[in-house]
């Protein structure tokens, strides 16, 4: 079984990207062959700084090393040093919807947001998106709950491929976590966490020291009334249940018993200690490899090739099925 999935290049990486997305990465490494992929062509898509890409690309990939990826276990690599994806990305173009382009809530929100430039990539992005995932004919994707309707699409763009052209590529699922997919900010637990967006003291990053945690713990906002369990009218107190059952790798039920005769400061004790001890781990080894950029390179270098021997076959075949350049 292949597993798939990108992520953008950054350092500010969040308890929701690690909690929705990297912890499974981690995991997947024992259930199937993970390819993992850090996509700055989809940086670019809106306003970003040259000088500061490969930088970011770096940032990446010290924090999923420093997680738990072993690239002995799995393929890491940088989405840009594989040409494969870009060619592909057109070639699937000519089967995805224009319409279906137009109802993706991620473009909307993002266009939304931009100041200077509302690009073509950032239309375009999922057909990359769909490509990277095609191209290693990926059984399943794990993703954070946003991006659910990007895997959809990638979805119809494999199906209706092999309807027209032959059945070349494999119709990928999306592996959402049953906790901790939606991670909300602390601050404003009605809006998701985020690197852009949502505020700053309500987002935990993952290289935030501790006594930085545990102050945006304590502060997260809480909801009026008493009772540690979830509920529509309590996103603040159903999110920290979210959190904890997540880092403890329990149902939320299992938090909702442990504190059914405690307070909400209780709660946030518990997490603030826990979280804590989550995220140290990966902060300290962050701070070892990050300093090794050649290392990194060549960690990249060398997960790049070897995502180009499985991306160079299926893009062969895709260009045969399709009448595209020379017989084979
Ligand atoms: P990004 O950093 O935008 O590339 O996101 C990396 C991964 O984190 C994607 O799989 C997202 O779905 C996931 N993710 C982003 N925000 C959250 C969140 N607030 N809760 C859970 N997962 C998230
Ligand atoms: N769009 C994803 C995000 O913002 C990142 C991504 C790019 C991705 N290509 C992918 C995720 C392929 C899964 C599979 O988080």
């Amino acid at each position: 079984m292949r597993i798939f999935s990108g992520i953008q290049p950054t350092g500010r990486k969040h308890l929701g990207n690690y909690i929705g997305a990297i912890s499974q990465y981690v995991a997947g490494q024992d259930r199937g062959d993970g390819v993992y992929c850090i996509v700055d062509l989809h940086a670019i898509t809106v306003e970003f700084d040259p000088a500061e890409l490969r930088e970011r690309t770096y940032d990446t990939a010290a924090i999923l090393l420093a997680a738990g990826l072993d690239p002995r276990r799995c393929i890491l690599f940088r989405q840009s040093d594989v040409f494969e994806h870009t060619e592909l990305a057109w070639l699937l173009s000519s089967v995805t919807s224009y319409g279906d382009l137009q109802r993706m809530h991620q473009f909307k929100e993002k266009s939304g947001a931009q100041r200077k430039l509302v690009s073509a990539g950032l239309f375009f992005y999922p057909v990359l998106m769909a490509a990277d995932v095609l191209a290693y004919r990926a059984n399943e994707v794990p993703v954070g709950d946003d991006q659910r309707q990007h895997v959809e699409l990638m979805r119809d763009v494999a199906l209706r491929f092999n309807a027209y052209f032959g059945e070349h590529l494999v119709v990928p699922e999306a592996r959402i976590p049953a906790v901790g997919a939606r991670i909300m900010d602390l601050q404003n637990p009605e809006t998701k966490m985020s690197t852009t967006g949502a505020s700053e003291e309500g987002t935990l990053y993952v290289l935030d020291e501790p006594a930085l945690i545990e102050r945006k713990l304590k502060r997260a906002v809480t909801d009026s009334g008493e009772g540690i369990h979830r509920s529509p009218q309590k996103p603040g107190i159903t999110n920290l249940i979210d959190i904890l059952a997540a880092v403890r790798g329990v149902e939320p039920e299992a938090i909702e018993r442990d504190f059914a005769q405690l307070r909400y400061g209780d709660l946030k004790a518990a997490l603030a200690a826990e979280v804590t001890a989550y995220l140290a781990p990966t902060r300290e080894r962050y701070a070892q490899l990050r300093p090794d950029v050649a290392g990194l390179q060549a960690t990249l270098a060398d997960g790049a090739q070897r995502a180009r021997a499985i991306a160079a076959g299926t893009l062969a075949d895709v260009r045969d099925a399709m009448g595209v350049g020379p017989p084979r």
